[in-house]
């Protein structure tokens, strides 16, 4: 195919650039003078002005087949509610009527509500632990063989991979160890977008093996905020399924403004991915080199070399008022917590943002400069191994009550508690709670680390099934 054609994107530009138009239609500012302000100008639907969800004329799937070409799928859809909305149609389309998924415990919050929706139990695998950072390390292929050996009867794996900091699991043996099985690989693959685009880059995961991915093209290419790639391949996922799942997680008014960048984004891809992220690669490379030689800082290692996770222990610094020093130039982080900062550098960076950056991070560690602290010592939370009373599906309807956290131990969870980073939840809804893994929440929670998910991040209180364990 031609990966130069944009047919999402060349329709919405000619409905902008025509005068002529005036709309009966939604949106009901209709990009009026007297109503429409910067942003609302770009806001056009796809039906009447691009293409039409109920009666298409068939300019949306030429830009999802264009996608599918570029990254060797069988389907692509183009996701509006980031890669939430993709998690939560790859576990509708292989869950129904309960069953069995193995799923790794780095799993981000939607992955769950797929879980929920689906009627799905999980088979947890942990990935191991740092344990001179406190940062998760890869899934060992052993520990999904296992898992899929305790499930019996599996009817999905489903990995988060890259994870948040950038490592990758073995994803080829452990697509193999699946399908020997006859049970398909689904990777989130929300922070890796861009992999596949460099040989110094991983291949994407598609090209590992899996049978369905999402990458939240708005995190790391240059979709608008929103925009994910949704992709599923061969024969045992049922693609069909899938294309439903994503569809009655869909809004029936989709954004043009944001389909158009979606297929921008892969056209930018196929045509200059390779030297785009060569500037990055380079350009993170460097900012590694620089804040290594920082003493104390150790720049975490990453499977993904665009990915910079700077482990502040060492330095004694606290990372959340390294943070504030760093809000004050300007410089936004996507991650801070007292021991971990994660800056996100993409495709977007220049030499002159990341040299900011790099200036001002050295600048305020010496300013910050203390103690050097132990580093792992978050790891009391990862030793627990869950006890699972109730499905996530039971656990979500069932009745539920506010008790102090003294009183939570041996009650089950109605809620997840997930410290940030690395953000993988130390207890999830339907498991037990335990009063060592309370303990060791909440001295995280007093050392600057926040909790994730939970209504009460302090964990004085915590949020439990109504009736007892039976
Ligand atoms: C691992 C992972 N998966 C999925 C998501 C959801 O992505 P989106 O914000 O595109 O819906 C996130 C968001 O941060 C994430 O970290």
């Amino acid at each position: 195919m031609d990966q130069r054609e944009t047919p999402v994107a060349t329709a919405a530009d000619a409905y902008l650039a025509d005068e002529r138009i005036a709309p009966f239609t939604t949106p009901g500012h209709k990009r009026s003078p007297h109503l429409a302000d910067g942003a609302l100008l770009y806001d056009l639907p796809l039906t009447t002005a691009v293409d039409d969800l109920h009666s298409s004329r068939g300019v949306l799937a030429r830009a999802h087949a264009l996608a599918a070409d570029l990254w060797g799928a069988d389907l692509a859809r183009f996701c509006l509610n980031g890669s939430t909305q993709g998690n939560e149609a790859l576990a509708l389309a292989v869950g129904g009527d309960g069953g069995r998924i193995v799923v790794s415990r780095n799993l981000h919050a939607s992955l769950f509500s797929g879980l929920v929706l689906a009627g799905l139990e999980p088979v947890w695998v942990r990935p191991e632990i740092d344990g001179a950072t406190g940062l998760p390390r890869s899934v060992p292929a052993a520990r999904v063989e296992d898992a899929l050996a305790r499930a019996g009867d599996a009817r999905a794996v489903f990995l988060v991979e890259p994870s948040y900091v950038g490592v990758l699991s073995d994803v080829a043996a452990i697509a193999d160890a699946g399908h020997a099985r006859g049970v398909p690989l689904l990777v989130d693959q929300a922070w890796g977008a861009h992999l596949g685009f460099h040989p110094e880059l991983p291949p994407h995961t598609l090209a590992l093996g899996a049978d369905g991915m999402v990458t939240s093209a708005h995190k790391t290419l240059a979709a608008f905020t929103q925009g994910a790639y949704l992709f599923g391949r061969g024969e045992l996922l049922d693609l069909a399924r899938l294309d439903g799942a994503f569809d009655m997680l869909h809004t029936t008014s989709p954004s043009a403004a944001i389909l158009a960048s979606l297929d921008r984004t892969r056209a930018l891809m196929a045509a200059r991915g390779e030297e785009l992220l060569g500037r990055t690669v380079a350009l993170a490379r460097h900012a590694r080199e620089e804040l290594e030689a920082v003493e104390g800082l150790t720049v975490a290692a990453t499977d993904d070399p665009t990915k910079l996770v700077l482990a502040l222990a060492g330095t004694g610094a606290d990372g959340l008022e390294v943070e504030r020093d760093l809000v004050a130039e300007g410089l936004t982080l996507e991650l801070a917590n007292r021991d971990t900062l994660v800056p996100l550098l993409t495709i977007g960076d220049t030499e002159e943002s990341v040299g900011r950056l790099v200036a001002a991070v050295r600048e305020s560690v010496e300013r910050r400069r203390g103690e050097p602290r132990d580093p792992g010592a978050a790891s009391a939370v990862w030793a627990v191994e869950p006890e699972v009373a109730l499905t996530p599906r039971e656990a979500f309807y069932a009745p539920r009550e506010t008790v102090p956290a003294g009183r939570a131990a041996d009650r089950i969870s109605a809620e997840t508690v997930a410290p940030y980073p690395p953000g993988i939840p130390a207890l999830a809804p339907g498991e037990v709670v335990s009063a060592e893994l309370v303990a060791a929440l909440r001295e995280a929670a007093a050392g600057g680390t926040h909790l994730s998910y939970a209504a009460d991040p302090t964990l004085e209180t915590l949020q439990v099934v109504s009736r007892p364990r039976v």
